[in-house]
């Protein structure tokens, strides 16, 4: 998993939880490297779920709330961070769509050894279905970031989940803009 996840979800726990508890998460978890990440390295993705796991035990938060927060706050780091993929956009599921088709491919081409998930659309107007598959399971992260860009967008939304596959490996948001 490459070290910006990494980086951004410490960030988030100092901005959210203060630095005791980053200090806290990596000093009870085991990590090759100490928890010193770059952002442009990749690490093993089980330190990922080891970090998420301490903070859910030590804040007393599901974990899938924290990714989904993870989720909300990532998403203004990849604003920030690559402006152009937000631009030229009328409608917030033309955004979407283009993660899939556009924004991830154009990721492998910058960082080959990243691992995404795939994302299938369908359904347009003020409905769409959203299937997100990967093995990692971070659909809750997904969550957050589909909810980040439908405001970015302006549009008010309600998303539903649908657990697909048990172990979590694939989920369809059902994003239903409130007209
Ligand atoms: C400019 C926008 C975006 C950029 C630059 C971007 C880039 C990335 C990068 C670098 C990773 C880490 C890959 C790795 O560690 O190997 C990642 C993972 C991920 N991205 Fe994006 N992304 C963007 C938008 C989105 C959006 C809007 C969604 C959701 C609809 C999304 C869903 C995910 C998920 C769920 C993962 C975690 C990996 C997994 O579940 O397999 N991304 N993305």
């Amino acid at each position: 998993m490459k070290g910006i996840v990494f980086t951004e979800f410490l960030e988030m726990v100092e901005a959210k939880f203060g630095y005791e508890m980053v200090d806290k998460i990596i000093s009870s978890s085991e990590l090759s490297n100490d928890g010193a990440y770059t952002a442009t390295g990749t690490y093993p993705h089980h330190e990922l779920l080891q970090l998420l796991n301490e903070l859910s035990n030590a804040s007393d938060t599901e974990k899938s709330v924290l990714l989904h927060s993870f989720g909300t706050y990532m998403f203004v780091t990849f604003k920030n961070g690559y402006p152009g993929f937000f631009e030229g956009f009328e409608h917030g599921f033309e955004f979407l769509k283009s993660v899939d088709a556009h924004i991830h491919k154009e990721v492998l081409k910058l960082y080959p050894d990243a691992k995404l998930p795939s994302f299938e659309t369908r359904g347009d107007g003020n409905e769409m279905r959203m299937t997100y598959r990967s093995y990692r399971k971070m659909a809750d992260f997904a969550h957050g970031l589909i909810e980040a860009s439908m405001s970015h967008f302006g549009h008010e939304h309600q998303v539903s989940k649908k657990v697909l596959v048990q172990d979590g490996s694939e989920v369809e948001f059902h994003i239903v803009i409130e007209v």
